[in-house]
């Protein structure tokens, strides 16, 4: 047990990077947990109004979720990791953005980190989520609908899918329906606001 529990823990600080706030001091934006939804995500700091730093932001919180469960998937098996230390890197990565160890445990709602721990479980399925989130976003233009719907959605794209494009085990949709139930939950505000119509759409600037 003392490999798994390396590899998770080690996925879960990496998760703990906040790219959000660490991308924004660097290139010297104001910190986005003081401004709009006050989230530290690439959608929030989108509303700085540069673009570069939240695409920047989104790619690298994106990257945190990708890279542990790719190192495992890789080169795991030499260390006796199976597809158990799989789903539960991928889901420490995510855990690490929303509980961020080195933040205060002050962190986002894990899109982008989902969206690279559903690509490295399965590129298709991460595809189709991909390709869901883009046609929501463009037509209703709120970030966070778009991310609801496609969390609510992926679980379900494992299930048909599986046996006919992947062959992933069980324990890879628990992590997948977990990491869904928690994304809708941190979008909780998001809901109120999009039911009161005051939700932010994308390309608004600040508040
Ligand atoms: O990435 C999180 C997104 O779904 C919503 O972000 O800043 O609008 O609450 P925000």
């Amino acid at each position: 047990f003392v490999y798994p529990f390396l590899a998770t823990v080690a996925a879960y600080l990496i998760g703990s990077l906040s790219f959000a706030v660490l991308v924004s001091r660097l290139m010297g934006l104001n910190d986005p947990r003081t401004y709009g939804s006050k989230n530290p995500g690439a959608t929030n700091v989108l509303r700085s109004g540069n673009k570069a730093a939240a695409i920047i932001t989104l790619l690298l919180d994106a990257l945190k979720g990708w890279l542990p469960v790719v190192v495992v998937k890789v080169w795991g098996e030499a260390w006796g990791l199976g597809d158990g230390t799989v789903a539960l890197v991928g889901f420490a990565a995510f855990l690490g953005h929303l509980f961020p160890v080195f933040f205060r445990f002050q962190g986002g709602k894990g899109v982008a980190t989902a969206a690279g721990v559903i690509i490295a479980f399965e590129p298709w399925l991460g595809l189709a989520s991909l390709a869901t989130w883009l046609i929501v976003a463009f037509f209703f233009r709120y970030s966070s609908l778009a991310s609801i719907i496609t969390a609510v959605f992926a679980p379900f794209f494992y299930l048909f899918g599986d046996r006919v494009v992947w062959n992933a085990p069980g324990v890879i949709a628990l992590s997948l329906a977990v990491m869904g139930l928690m994304l809708v939950w941190r979008h909780a505000e998001n809901i109120n606001r999009l039911i009161a119509g005051k939700e932010s759409k994308l390309g608004a600037k600040k508040k």
